[in-house]
């Protein structure tokens, strides 16, 4: 039998070469080639799955493609209203984000309707799991656990218990035997995964993968994995707070753009109907540096607070630091509020961060951040009842923003009354009045901020 071949294989994109290099040719990302043994394809590519025969389009049956849902809401809201038999969803976040916690609460949800639910657990022993879910209040007779590790073995399991789904946690700690690499390896994960969506599809089941995500937010393993799968959910949050958001990155089954949030708490996750209200619980009013805004994650509005502190800086570089606010953004607002309006940040430290561990990523929360910068630099709170929104261009010029209205009907509802925002902003829906601003320069003085004149 011939040697395996040493390949070395981009662990983000899969292509390969015989030798190493610094950088993928592929994908010209650096420092991501792994070696790898090189396997004779037959062994490699997945199960091709059974002939299907062509059909016209009218009498494709979609009766099977009901989603099951998982009844736990904010999770069913992501997903579209729930599995899709037949799909693999890959559930990716880092370590100790409540992955298994928040698979466990719903697979023990579908298991009280008598429905039988496999949980392969590769990482914990079934002593483990079972203890968490005895936390969790929930010990479901359906809810079948395998402590299993051999792709061979869990396809086995599948085959005995029948379950309608599955989940596999994580997917980086099965191997397949046939596969020469090493657990975890670019070729094991794409291969196992592959295999796993051949059976979801051969035997109409729901298949939830569970990915563990490197630092930089990508999946560790190859990227490919999100091309096997049928949607991608992303688990999300600041391990130091109790929040957490669950998106769908891609979803072949609905749209992308809905947002779960859950909050982490002594019994397990808990879906948090109405973020807004949590975020401004602990809200202070008349401190200067805070500020409200109305951001959209999907079609969801959420009032975030925003805060700015200021103060003298002894450093040759004075400091620019920020949390779930953009720092490059940060520096380009305290650079526009200086040249276009007057505050000068120099020989200032600067701290901005968004509350409750959120991070605010659009433009639509500059002229938020910049109020509060200003309103910190100036020792002046903003007025308690006032919502800012709108984007910042390097003219000081103020742009309106998407969704206006849905943002500010959120901001009613918690009982804000005024909102400043850019001059041709619509209408703004009844309880709300509008503060309508052209320039930075309009919208600190309109809110009673004045350039601080001593400065020490
Ligand atoms: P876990 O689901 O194991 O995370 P992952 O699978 O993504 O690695 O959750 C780990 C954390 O969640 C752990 O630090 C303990 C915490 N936790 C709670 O706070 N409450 C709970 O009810 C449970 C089960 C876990
Ligand atoms: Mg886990």
């Amino acid at each position: 039998m011939a040697r395996p071949r040493t390949v070395f294989r981009c662990a983000e994109c899969g292509t390969t070469v015989p030798k190493w290099a610094g950088r993928c040719p592929g994908c010209e990302e650096w420092n991501t080639l792994i070696e790898e043994f090189d396997v004779a394809p037959s062994a490699t590519t997945a199960v091709l799955g059974p002939r299907d025969e062509p059909t016209p389009i009218s009498e494709v049956d979609v009766a099977e493609w009901q989603a099951r849902p998982t009844r736990i809401d904010e999770l069913d809201r992501v997903l579209g209203g729930g599995l899709v038999p037949g799909s693999v969803t890959l559930i990716g976040g880092e370590p100790g984000i409540g992955k298994s916690t928040l698979l466990l609460q719903a697979m023990a949800a579908i298991a009280t309707e008598g429905v039988t639910v496999l949980y392969i657990s590769a990482e914990e022993s079934k002593q483990q799991v079972r203890l968490r879910a005895e936390r969790l209040g929930t010990l479901q007779p359906t809810l079948w656990l395998a402590s299993e590790t051999s792709l061979p073995h869990i396809l086995d399991h599948i085959d005995r218990i029948g379950p309608t789904v599955v989940i596999v946690d994580s997917i980086q700690s099965v191997h397949h035997p046939d596969i020469s690499s090493a657990p975890g390896s670019v070729a094991q994960v794409r291969d196992c995964a592959a295999r796993l969506v051949a059976t979801a599809k051969s035997r109409d089941l729901a298949i939830v993968l569970v990915g563990h995500v490197t630092k930089e937010g990508g999946l560790a393993g190859p990227r490919v994995l999100e091309h096997v799968v049928d949607t991608v959910l992303a688990f999300e949050g600041d391990r130091h707070h109790a929040l957490r958001l669950l998106r769908a990155a891609k979803h072949r089954f609905g749209a992308t753009d809905q947002l779960g949030l859950f909050e982490m708490t002594g019994d397990g996750l808990v879906g948090v109907p109405d973020p807004s209200r949590l975020f401004l619980a602990d809200r202070r009013r008349g401190v200067s540096g805070s500020v409200v805004v109305p951001t959209m994650e999907g079609h969801r509005p959420l009032l975030v607070e925003l805060q700015a502190l200021v103060t003298r800086s002894s450093l040759a570089s004075p400091r620019r630091s920020s949390q779930g606010v953009d720092n490059g953004r940060l520096s380009l607002l305290l650079a526009v509020l200086a040249e276009r309006a007057g505050f000068s940040f120099a020989e200032r430290d600067v701290y901005a961060l968004a509350v409750g561990g959120v991070k605010v990523a659009e433009p639509a929360a500059d002229l938020g951040l910049t109020m509060a910068l200003a309103s910190a630099l100036a020792g002046q709170p903003l007025p308690a009842d006032l919502v800012v929104c709108g984007e910042v261009g390097l003219g000081g010029e103020l742009r309106q923003v998407a969704h206006c209205e849905r943002r500010l009907a959120e901001a009613a509802r918690l009982g804000f009354t005024r909102a400043l925002v850019p001059r041709l902003s619509p209408e703004p829906p009844e309880g709300i009045t509008a503060i309508r601003v052209g320039s930075l320069t309009e919208a600190v003085s309109a809110i009673g901020i004045t350039v601080p004149s001593s400065r020490g």
